[in-house]
């Protein structure tokens, strides 16, 4: 059993939880997931591991509220235990000998995007970071990607703060001034990836994107999180996340995100009917 020792509303769809997992504290690095399960028989789904604190033994996770799972999760408290925690789990971000990157997060990737901009300051990158959210109540972590990062753009869909556009409008805008960077790291919805690794395609800059398949069991065996990259099959969960983005095949990793949609929709209905007791 894992316990929750806080728990952090920051915004309305997103939470923070501090969890005790000293062996995980201690190894964690930059790009690696842990994957939990929040009850006996429940869902496994993997979550970046965002922060760590090795010497209280605590490890932090992020997540947006989008399913059944996570719905269930956010409504745990402080002092309540999750049954399964698993990690550190994935192959951690190259992060060494970068002289200037940009790493560009929108929606749930700005959580994954924390751990690589601490991790590339740490290693003494000069380090620009784009963050992008749908409005500006839903902003997240500014006062730590403004202490960690060189430049921080901050980006809404709707202009309500910030830059008035996506994030690829706004590296597109640094590009043309004239912003020079050795490699990209682009986190986010699998859209969002694309479109920046087509904006680095001519002239080329070395681009990571971190690929958010499906995942059921994190070591490589079943297949659920295959995806193609230069034409051969790779495991999200033990050869990645992390992949050369220009290398991805975009269209079929696509198609595999939506393969369980009708599923998740259903378990997501069942599980509000029984908490408010309506109709399943
Ligand atoms: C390596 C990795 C790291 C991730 N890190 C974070 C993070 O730090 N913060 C965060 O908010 N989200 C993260 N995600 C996404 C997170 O796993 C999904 O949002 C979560 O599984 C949704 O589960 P659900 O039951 O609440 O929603 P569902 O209704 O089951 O699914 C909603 C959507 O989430 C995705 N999803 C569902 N099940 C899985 C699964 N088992 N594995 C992967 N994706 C799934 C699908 O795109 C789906 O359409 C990460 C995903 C991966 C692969
Ligand atoms: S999650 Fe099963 S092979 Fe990757």
């Amino acid at each position: 059993m894992f316990q929750i020792k806080e728990k952090q509303k920051l915004n309305s769809e997103m939470m923070l939880f501090r969890i005790d997992a000293p062996l995980i504290a201690k190894k964690a690095k930059p790009g690696q997931f842990i994957i939990l399960r929040v009850t006996e028989g429940g869902e496994r789904i993997p979550l970046t591991v965002a922060d760590t604190d090795p010497e209280k033994g605590l490890v932090t996770i992020i997540f947006q509220i989008v399913g059944k799972t996570t719905d269930q999760l956010s409504r745990m408290e402080a002092g309540e235990n999750i049954v399964d925690f698993v990690g550190p789990l994935g192959v951690p971000s190259a992060l060494e000998n970068i002289k200037k990157a940009c790493v560009i997060g929108g929606g749930l990737g700005v959580a994954i995007a924390y751990p690589l901009v601490k991790g590339l300051h740490n290693e003494g990158t000069e380090v620009d970071v784009i963050t992008g959210f749908r409005n500006k109540d839903l902003i997240i972590l500014e006062k730590e990607f403004k202490k960690a990062a060189d430049g921080y753009y901050l980006c809404t869909d709707d202009g309500s703060r910030g830059y008035h556009g996506f994030v690829s409008d706004q590296f597109r805008e640094l590009l043309k001034n004239g912003k020079q960077y050795d490699t990209v790291f682009a986190v986010g919805p699998l859209l969002m990836m694309k479109a920046i690794c087509d904006l680095t395609d001519r002239p080329r800059i070395r681009t990571i994107v971190s690929m958010n398949s499906i995942m059921l069991d994190g070591t490589g065996m079943c297949g659920a999180c295959r995806l193609t990259v230069n034409g051969e099959t790779k495991f999200a969960c033990v050869d990645g996340p992390d992949f050369e983005g220009h290398e991805v095949d975009f269209d079929e990793a696509l198609s595999r995100s939506t393969f369980y949609r009708e599923e998740e929709r259903l378990s997501l209905k069942r599980h509000r009917c029984r908490l408010t007791g309506g109709v399943r």
